[in-house]
């Protein structure tokens, strides 16, 4: 599209690079639009070569891309915030509740002859109302997320991040606590924060054994942040009561990974931003900070490297 009509009636001839990127491919280009599968890294970066100008990623999230490699070839970036804030933490009260609530189970009982008399304690949860909920990584999204927990009628909103944000906090009259009192005091922990050095990894038995037997663990980041050995054991052993994943390591997760064979564990493909608004939003957005960044202009939203 951006090919054959943007860039011909821009009477120029740039050329840009469209998923799936190889390496080899994209020689010479002068701009790349990627997604968040694809690693822009050295050796991408080494074969497209010094006309590359300008990578637009259409995604919030930047850990596939090598910032210090494109910050020395000054190389600009584009990215997707805003315009998936409302989709991803829609998705996230949706998962929240399909996990606290057990509704996979329920409806797999219910279409496989499981559904007998009623029964007092049959697929019993977890409610969020008197609840404590954590966010782990407090932004737009950890913002908006609990802004629509708020009516479910949570007790208290509890954060941390590297430092506290009173700004977005007080949005949601969130309080700022450690690391270790999140894991302690929250009945659901949803994880928001980037994926980063600092980040790797930090949801590991570490968390999980400070958390409340009767938490729900909730992660639409990124699926690095977590250790799934840790979380598979902490699941397998009622250390908490359940994890809903929109993200994991790797993605696909291949099907015989242990974290399916869970009744506690609710896992989708990576689709929290996936509604036609959204994406047409983001496609939008990355197309415009493609472009922006081959004319040389200010982009609707750039990276700072
Ligand atoms: C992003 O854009 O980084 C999100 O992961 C989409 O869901």
């Amino acid at each position: 599209l951006i090919e054959s009509n943007t860039c011909k009636s821009l009477n120029c001839f740039f050329h840009i690079f469209l998923s799936l990127i190889q390496p080899t491919q994209s020689q010479g280009c002068d701009g790349i639009l990627c997604v968040l599968t694809e690693k822009i890294d050295a050796q991408l970066l080494e074969a497209a070569g010094p006309n590359l100008k300008v990578v637009s990623t259409m995604s919030v999230g930047f850990d596939h891309l090598s910032l210090d490699e494109l910050k020395k070839r000054g190389i600009r970036v584009g990215y997707t915030p805003d315009v998936l804030t409302d989709c991803v933490a829609e998705l996230t009260v949706a998962l929240l509740l399909a996990t606290s609530r057990r509704l996979i189970e329920a409806t797999h009982e219910a279409k496989t002859g499981g559904w007998g008399t009623w029964r007092t304690l049959w697929l019993c949860g977890h409610e969020l109302a008197n609840s404590t909920v954590g966010i782990l990584g407090l932004g737009r999204i950890g913002v908006a997320i609990a802004e629509r927990l708020k009516p479910f009628k949570v007790k208290k909103f509890i954060y941390t991040d590297v430092a506290p944000r009173p700004e977005l906090a007080n949005m949601i009259e969130a309080e700022y606590v450690s690391f270790d009192e999140l894991a302690k005091q929250s009945d659901f922990l949803a994880v928001c924060c980037a994926l980063t050095q600092e980040t790797h990894g930090i949801c590991n038995w570490n968390l999980f054994s400070k958390m409340k037997k009767n938490a729900i663990f909730i992660n639409t980041s990124r699926g690095g942040v977590v250790n799934q050995e840790d979380l598979y054991e902490a699941l397998s052993t009622g250390l908490i009561a359940g994890a809903g994943l929109d993200v994991t390591t790797p993605e696909p997760l291949p099907t015989h990974h242990p974290l399916f064979t869970l009744k506690n564990c609710v896992i989708l493909p990576h689709i929290a931003s996936a509604s036609y608004t959204t994406r047409n939003a983001m496609s939008a957005l990355a197309a415009n900070n493609l472009l922006a960044g081959l004319r040389g202009e200010p982009m609707p939203k750039e990276l700072k490297l």
